[in-house]
């Protein structure tokens, strides 16, 4: 076969044939994976309970057994380290015993009642003690703390517009998806976001306090929605010494 070669020397034709070979490998090590998202197919779009985990990965989704500290097991036994601990969220790694011992404690004994238990006192006590903020509400995912916080923000000002920084990630709400284009213009991120959303978000790039400026001046934004570092969509962005300060 004729080598297709460009300046780097890369042999790419051979670089597909690689690939190729180890996506089969991969496929062929982790046959109870691949039926399980033939099984889930028929009762999940693309075969698993939130479409992304399929669209995030250039393999076959693992079907996970378990996991413990920042290890998982898959359901064909292969074990992996996972240097992302599900995007962070599990900071803890997995299955951490207090947490296991604390978590089972609560259901056994009822864990919704629409009503406040004595816990969440306890524990409101102590993030208060850690971060200093006195006072804390709760929700259920991100998507909704970033929902409210907006919320909060616009009945706190009177206004409406929300700044956020190109790249961010800040949840699955329509204010937050939209992203800016080539041109530099505020675009809608995913289908069945009304248009009318990008009036309402105005995008800023990370580390750049006269951009910032520029987007406060007309005095009509509620709230500017940031991260210590801007992670997720775009890897991880540090910020410049001082940006939050400026900020
Ligand atoms: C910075 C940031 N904000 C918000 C979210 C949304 O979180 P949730 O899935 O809990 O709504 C994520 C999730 O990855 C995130 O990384």
């Amino acid at each position: 076969m004729k080598a297709s070669r460009v300046d780097s020397g890369v042999d790419r034709v051979r670089v597909r044939e690689l690939k190729r070979a180890e996506d089969a490998r991969f496929r062929d090590a982790r046959p109870r994976s691949a039926a399980l998202l033939e099984r889930g197919r028929r009762v999940m779009p693309n075969g698993v309970p939130m479409a992304w985990m399929v669209g995030s990965y250039h393999h076959l989704p693992l079907w996970v057994a378990s996991g413990e500290g920042a290890r998982f097991t898959d359901v064909d036994g292969h074990m992996y380290r996972d240097f992302n601990i599900a995007d962070l969220s599990m900071f803890c790694g997995y299955a951490p015993e207090p947490v296991v011992r604390a978590v089972s404690d609560r259901v056994a004994r009822g864990n919704q009642f629409m009503l406040p238990v004595e816990d969440a006192i306890v524990v409101s006590e102590e993030l208060a003690r850690r971060y200093g903020l006195r006072k804390w509400q709760y929700t259920s995912s991100a998507t909704h703390a970033n929902t409210e916080a907006i919320r909060v923000a616009r009945v706190a000002t009177g206004r409406e517009k929300v700044v956020m920084f190109d790249g961010k990630y800040h949840g699955h709400f329509d204010e937050a998806l939209v992203e800016l284009d080539e041109t530099g213009e505020v675009v809608i991120e995913e289908r069945g976001v009304p248009g009318d959303t990008v009036a309402g978000t105005v995008l800023v790039p990370f580390n750049d306090p006269a951009a910032l400026a520029r987007a406060l001046e007309g005095r009509d934004i509620a709230v500017v929605l940031t991260e210590p570092a801007i992670t997720n969509n775009i890897g991880l962005l540090l910020p410049d010494a001082g940006f939050h300060d400026e900020l």
